[in-house]
């Protein structure tokens, strides 16, 4: 496919399962797309995803993220938030005032951080439901179609959010600007929060929590820290509404590895630090504590080294 030179060209921060398969929908609508690594292997990437027996592939350019590549909007970030900050960092001056960033990923707090960096950014966040796994690096292969949900907090950042997803329900996936995304983060974080580390904890897959009374006893202690930190940064929440919500997940999503156990399988830092370590810190600035929240995330976090002086 030609690119279209009146679509955006996107650049994208990290095209693992999630990047990758949206370098690949953008491109399929006609989007000119680059991906942005901190220290590329080859200058182009040959992506590949097989959606049942269909299979699309491309080749992308790759540009290393401290080279002179401007401009840069819109950038899609989809690294995992554990590696956002290095990943991310060498961009920050070479994104001008006013340009687009869209965030993707698990967990909260880098757009906190991306917000104190460079208030001058249109920042975007959005959620997925999309299922995507990866055998090899380049190969992606779709688990589940979806939903993405796109928002933003200013009321032109929200008009931006609506134009990408204009564009991006063009690939004929179900795509939505919400009004209420930072809600639907929160509701995306406590489930993270209660299936996650505990998978990680007890090592099992999704559904084998819920066959655990300890470990459902667990996923409600989270959720009810969670709807209390919730309630106080003012998105309305209830430990029922939270715990249903991550049982109904865990059922779904029954045979999965979660991301957190597959990070600790294969020797990665964990997103720990952007789930219940951001309730920690949230419920900190509050005045309050979470024990449930705490204790995991530091059982967790003894599991991998992390750099000193981080949270
Ligand atoms: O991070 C994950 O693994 C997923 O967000 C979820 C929902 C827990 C399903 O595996």
């Amino acid at each position: 496919m030609i690119a279209d030179p009146t679509l955006s060209h996107w650049h994208i921060l990290g095209a693992g399962a999630i990047g990758g398969l949206w370098a690949l929908r953008l491109h399929s609508i006609g989007c000119r797309v680059t991906l942005v690594e901190r220290a590329p292997l080859s200058p182009e990437r040959h992506l590949q995803l097989t959606d049942n027996s269909h299979t699309s592939c491309h080749d992308f350019p790759v540009v290393a993220a401290n080279a002179a590549i401007l401009p840069l909007s819109p950038l899609l970030i989809t690294t995992k938030a554990s590696d956002t900050l290095a990943a991310l960092t060498p961009l920050l001056p070479r994104l001008n005032a006013g340009d687009t960033v869209l965030l993707l990923q698990n967990g909260m707090g880098i757009d906190d951080w991306l917000r104190q960096q460079r208030p001058d950014l249109q920042i975007l966040t959005a959620i997925t439901t999309d299922g995507v796994f990866r055998p090899t690096r380049d190969h992606l292969v779709m688990a589940g179609h979806g939903e993405t949900l796109i928002g933003g907090d200013t009321a032109v950042e929200q008009e931006a959010a609506l134009q990408i997803a204009r564009q991006w329900q063009k690939t004929g996936e179900a795509v939505q600007a919400v009004a209420d995304i930072q809600r639907r983060r929160w509701q995306k974080l406590a489930i993270n929060c209660a299936i996650n580390p505990l998978t990680t904890r007890y090592r099992c897959c999704n559904g084998a929590l819920l066959d655990m009374p300890e470990a459902l006893f667990a996923m409600q202690s989270i959720c009810a820290e969670v709807a209390v930190v919730m309630r106080l940064e003012g998105h309305p929440a209830s430990t029922a509404s939270l715990f249903d919500a991550a049982c109904a997940v865990a059922r779904q999503t029954g045979t999965n590895t979660s991301s957190m156990l597959a990070d600790v399988q294969a020797k990665r830092p964990t997103e720990i630090d952007f789930m219940n370590g951001h309730i920690v810190t949230m419920a900190r600035k509050h005045g309050i504590d979470t024990p449930a929240n705490a204790r995991i995330t530091a059982e967790v976090r003894a599991l991998h080294p992390h750099p000193a002086g981080s949270n």
